[in-house]
């Protein structure tokens, strides 16, 4: 295993739910280091980049609209696996199929609004780190 760092986002549900502390403190507990982060509302088009992979799809109009619906916390979490290691903590995609006590089965009830992002592999990863911060914003300790 190697140190990784991952691009994080508290989706705007979780952040009106005030979660934002009790879910960054999953990370810190869990090992991952936030060597970055900044609260941003995203514009249509920010969010619509974001997510170019799924423009396709029929759920993307709802997934830009739901991103955009207020202010997020974006976030590089840095250690030892930490793509997966959030994925893990994060739960399934759907919180109604996510494992007990991830993130999203406890902060999260339907799939469109499911309270957190994760990058799901180094290469995306390393362009979604990219999207939201500049080198200098990183400060890996
Ligand atoms: P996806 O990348 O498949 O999931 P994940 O966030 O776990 O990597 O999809 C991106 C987001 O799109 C997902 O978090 C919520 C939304 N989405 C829907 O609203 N409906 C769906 O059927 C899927 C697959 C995703
Ligand atoms: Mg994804």
């Amino acid at each position: 295993m190697a140190t990784e760092r991952t691009l994080s986002i508290i989706k705007p549900d979780a952040v009106a739910k005030n979660a934002i502390g009790e879910i960054i403190a999953r990370f810190e507990k869990a090992g991952l280091k936030v060597v970055a982060a900044k609260m941003l509302h995203l514009s249509e088009e920010k969010a619509g980049g974001f997510y170019a992979e799924h423009k396709e799809r029929p759920f993307f109009k709802d997934l830009v609209g739901f991103m955009t619906s207020g202010p997020v916390v974006v976030q590089v979490l840095q250690g030892e696996d930490a793509i997966a290691k959030n994925r893990e903590l994060m739960g399934a995609t759907n919180p109604k199929e996510a494992a007990p006590g991830t993130i999203r089965a406890d902060f999260a009830e339907t799939i469109d609004a499911n309270a957190v992002h994760g990058s799901d592999s180094p290469a995306s990863a390393e362009r979604e780190v990219a999207y939201f911060f500049g080198a200098d914003e990183i400060h890996s300790r």
